[in-house]
């Protein structure tokens, strides 16, 4: 057998996984047992965001919510919250008036209240930790240009861990990016800390979502970024894990609409990763876990996102139809020889 990579990281962190639908609602049997063997941490993948919790105002669903949260709780994980205030899946209603009209920061700071507080309230001292803010900083360090800046500006940073830590006063709270190791970013996300820490406002962690490539970020270039973050008096959480085997879509010269001359050079592997490219891939794995271990004692939590390459949501980005192999089962849900290679790294340091 593999071994369990939750036993074998126990006195480290937790690893965590992300769950879909079909793994909350156990009709993916073969997922549902690779994650109460594997994992000792979860996430929803989509069923927490605000667009599937409050469709319309004030009209709750919470059924996909309820039995994640009663499956880990069953299974004895670590229960992450994802995500309370995010741009991106929250349904429109949230900024505008009957008029279509921008609702004013009143009404605005009403909402996410109501919204932050009804969630949270619910899981109380179940949820073990929220995504609070997801993705507000962009790059070089500004605010993303996204609804809730623009009607309240920076306060609904602080205004939203404010409501979350009124809601469950034990919950942490954290603070989730990707593109996480931009010194830009980095920079902006720190003063971010120390000012919601300045306010007296508790925020517990960055989470970095750590959707690496085959060559950025750099480990060094990395580690920089845990170590500003811990510096800023937070934990770090590693939340959103996977290393994508396929050339980075950015600044690319590959036409998508051209489907051929595109899937040559974007998508090179459809019928299975050379030898040497499964080579650079675990080494990669490999070199990140080093990396997490010798921070251990800053490093609360490591979450992989998903459990199968068939599954992940790389397979889908920039473009559908991409084949990847960002995760640590295969397409049959067989572990890869990474699991065993994980489990022996953290066994030897
Ligand atoms: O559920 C519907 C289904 O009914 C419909 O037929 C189908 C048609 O496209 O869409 C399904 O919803 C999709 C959903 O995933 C569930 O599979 C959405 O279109 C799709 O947009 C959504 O993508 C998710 C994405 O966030 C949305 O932005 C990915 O699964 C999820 O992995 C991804 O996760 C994000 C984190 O939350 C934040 N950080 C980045 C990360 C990767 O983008």
């Amino acid at each position: 057998s593999e071994g369990s990579l939750k036993k074998a990281y126990q006195d480290k962190f937790y690893i965590g996984t992300a769950m879909n639908l079909e793994q909350i609602n156990g009709t993916d049997k073969k997922s549902v047992e690779i994650i109460k063997k594997q994992f000792s941490s979860i996430v929803a993948e989509n069923c927490m965001k605000s667009m599937y919790l409050q469709p319309q105002e004030g009209q709750f669903f919470f059924k996909d919510a309820d039995k994640f949260v009663e499956f880990g709780e069953k299974n004895k994980m670590f229960i992450i919250g994802h995500t309370l205030i995010w741009h991106s899946q929250a349904p429109d209603w949230f900024f505008v008036d009957k008029d279509g009209k921008n609702v004013s920061p009143e009404v605005l700071k009403q909402r996410m209240k109501n919204h932050i507080t009804t969630i949270v309230s619910r899981y109380k001292r179940r949820v073990k930790g929220w995504d609070v803010v997801n993705e507000a900083i962009l790059e070089d360090g500004s605010y993303r240009k996204s609804k809730f800046y623009e009607i309240l500006g920076e306060e609904f940073i602080p205004l939203a861990f404010k409501y979350a830590q009124e809601a469950d006063p034990n919950a942490e709270l954290y603070y989730n990016d990707y593109n996480e190791w931009h010194p830009g970013k980095v920079k902006r996300v720190t003063m971010l800390v120390k000012d919601l820490k300045s306010k007296g406002i508790r925020i517990d962690g960055v989470g970095m979502q750590a959707h690496i490539g085959m060559d950025t970020p750099s480990i060094d270039e990395y580690e920089k970024a845990i170590l500003a973050y811990a510096e800023s008096g937070v934990k770090v959480n590693i939340t959103e894990l996977d290393i994508s085997a396929l050339p980075s879509p950015w600044g690319t010269s590959a036409n998508i609409a051209d489907k051929v001359a595109y899937d040559e050079k974007m998508n090179p592997y459809k019928k299975g990763l050379p030898k040497e490219v499964q080579t650079q891939w675990e080494n990669r794995y490999e070199d990140f876990f080093s990396l997490f271990l010798k921070h251990k004692d800053n490093i609360r939590r490591v979450t992989l996102w998903g459990v199968s390459d068939n599954q992940s949501w790389k397979n889908d980005f920039p473009i559908k139809g991409r084949t990847d192999y960002p995760l640590l089962f295969d397409r049959q849900f067989k572990a890869k020889p990474i699991v065993r290679k994980l489990i022996k790294l953290v066994e030897e340091s």
